[in-house]
C-alpha cells in the first residue's frame, strides 16, 4: 500500500454511530480484522487486550443484561440503544498498579483499536468506539467476567451502513504545533 493510500484511509475513516443495515457482522470477519489489528505497538510485548464478541443473535440478551444495570427509567432506552448495532465487540484491557504500565497498556489498546477501525473501514464495515457510563460500571464488569486487574476499554458498536456521515473538520495543525525555542 502506498503512503498516499494509507493517508487517504486515515482521512476518510468515520465513526458510524447509526444507520446500520441488516447485513450480518460475523465472528469470522471480526477475527480476521483483529488478526491484523493486534500487530499494534505494545510495550514489553504485554499485548494487554482481550475480546468478547456479541453477534446479532446474542445482542438482545446482552442488551437486556447491560440495560438492567441502569436506573429503571433509563432501562428501555439503553436496551434499545444497545440493540441498534449489528454486533458489539467488548475490548478488555489489562490494567496495572504502575501508572507507566497502565498508560502504555491504554496506548497499545488505542493503537490496536485504530488499526481495527481503519481495517474495518476498508471493508466498508462501520464501527464506533463507545465509552458510555456502563463500561465503567462494576455490575457490568461482573456480568462480563472482567477481572479485578482489567478494565473495559471499549464497547465497539459495529454494522454495515448505507450512508457515510459528513466529515468533521479538524483544528488546523498550525494552531497546535510549535517549535521549542530554548
Ligand atoms: C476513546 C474514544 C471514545 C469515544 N466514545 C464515543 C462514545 O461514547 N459515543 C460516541 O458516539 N462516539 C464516541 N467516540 C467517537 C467520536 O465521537 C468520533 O470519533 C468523533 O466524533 C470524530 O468523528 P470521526 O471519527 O467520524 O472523524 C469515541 C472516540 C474515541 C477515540
Amino acid at each position: 500500500m502506498s503512503r498516499t493510500e494509507l493517508a487517504k484511509l486515515i482521512r476518510e475513516r468515520r465513526a458510524i454511530k447509526k444507520g446500520y443495515n441488516d447485513k450480518k457482522v460475523t465472528k469470522e470477519t471480526v477475527m480476521q480484522l483483529l488478526e491484523e489489528s493486534i500487530w499494534a505497538p505494545t510495550h514489553g510485548m504485554r499485548q494487554p487486550w482481550r475480546f468478547l464478541f456479541v453477534d446479532k443473535d446474542h445482542l438482545p440478551g446482552f442488551a437486556k443484561k447491560i440495560a438492567a444495570t441502569y436506573p429503571e427509567e433509563r432501562q428501555e432506552n439503553r436496551e434499545n440503544y444497545l440493540n441498534e448495532p449489528n454486533a458489539i465487540l467488548v475490548v478488555i484491557m489489562e490494567t496495572s498498579d504502575i501508572p507507566k504500565q497502565w498508560d502504555e497498556n491504554f496506548g497499545a489498546v488505542s493503537a490496536m483499536i485504530q488499526n481495527f477501525w481503519l481495517l474495518a473501514w476498508e471493508e466498508k464495515l462501520g464501527i464506533v468506539w463507545k465509552t458510555n457510563p456502563h463500561i465503567y460500571d462494576e455490575k457490568v464488569k461482573e456480568i462480563l467476567h472482567v477481572k479485578d486487574n482489567e478494565k473495559i476499554a471499549a464497547f465497539i458498536h459495529m454494522g454495515y451502513f448505507d450512508e457515510t456521515p459528513e466529515e468533521k473538520e479538524r483544528i488546523p495543525l498550525a494552531d497546535k504545533f510549535e517549535v521549542f525555542k530554548g
